[in-house]
C-alpha cells in the first residue's frame, strides 16, 4: 500500500478580468491550506488504523478527523475546479453547438435562464458554493448552492462549473455587499473550454459503459 499525498496543482491566472492578482496570490494559499489538511487527515485517520483497530479511546479523535474529511477534500477539489474554469480572456456565452450549450438547453426553457439560476443562487446569502453540474443519468444540467465545502453536493453528478462565493473570493477587490459584482467578474473569466472539456471527458467514458 502506498499513501496517497496530494500536490497543491498551480494555475496561471494573472491578468484576470475584476479579480485582482492580490486575490489570487491570497487564494492560492488558502487552497494549499486544505490540500496540506487532507494530507494531514489522512495520515493521522491511517496512524490511528495502523493497529487494526479503532479503540474507544480513540473514537472521539477518530470521528472528528473523518467527520472533516468532507470539509477539507471538498475544500480542495472544489478550489481546483474553480481556478480551472477560469482565463484570461475568457468570458462570453457558452458556445452554440458545444455538448455543454446543448445539455443547458435540454435542461432550460433559455441559456439565458440557466444563467440567471446560476448567477442567482451565488448570491444566496451564507458561505459556500454556485455549481452547475450534470446528471450523467440523463445527461441534464442542474445549479446548486453547496454549503461550506461539502453539504449539498450530489452524489455522482459532475461538476462542470464552480463558482467560490466565500467572501475571501472577492474581499480585496469589492465589498461584502458587492458579491454581484464579483459574480460579474467570475463570469466574465469563464473559460468554457474547460467547461466542454470536463462534459465531454465524462460523455467519452459513459460511451464506453
Ligand atoms: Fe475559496
Amino acid at each position: 500500500m502506498e499513501t496517497k499525498v496530494y500536490k497543491p496543482k498551480q494555475f496561471n491566472l494573472s491578468g484576470l478580468n475584476g479579480i485582482s492578482d492580490k486575490t489570487l496570490e491570497m487564494h492560492f494559499k488558502l487552497y494549499e491550506g486544505y490540500v496540506t489538511n487532507t494530507n494531514l487527515l489522512t495520515e493521522r485517520i491511517q496512524a490511528i488504523l495502523a493497529d487494526g483497530k479503532v479503540d474507544q479511546e480513540e473514537m472521539p479523535a477518530y470521528s472528528e478527523l473523518t467527520r472533516r474529511l468532507g470539509f477539507e477534500y471538498n475544500g480542495m477539489v472544489l478550489h481546483e475546479y474553480y481556478f480551472a474554469n477560469m482565463k484570461k480572456q475568457g468570458g462570453g456565452e457558452a458556445p452554440r453547438g458545444s455538448q455543454f450549450r446543448s445539455a443547458v438547453e435540454r435542461s432550460f426553457p433559455t441559456f439565458e435562464i440557466w444563467k440567471t439560476d446560476f448567477t442567482s443562487v451565488a448570491k444566496m446569502r451564507g458561505v459556500g458554493w454556485s455549481i452547475c453540474y450534470l446528471d450523467p443519468a440523463t445527461g441534464h444540467v442542474s445549479n446548486h448552492w453547496i454549503e461550506l465545502h461539502q453539504t449539498g453536493n450530489v452524489a455522482g453528478f459532475v461538476p462542470l462549473i464552480v463558482m467560490d462565493v466565500w467572501e475571501h473570493a472577492f474581499l480585496l477587490d469589492y465589498k461584502p455587499a458587492d458579491r454581484p459584482k464579483y459574480i460579474d467578474a467570475f463570469m466574465s473569466n469563464m473559460n468554457w473550454d474547460a467547461v466542454e472539456k470536463r462534459i465531454a471527458a465524462h460523455a467519452a467514458v459513459e460511451a464506453r459503459v
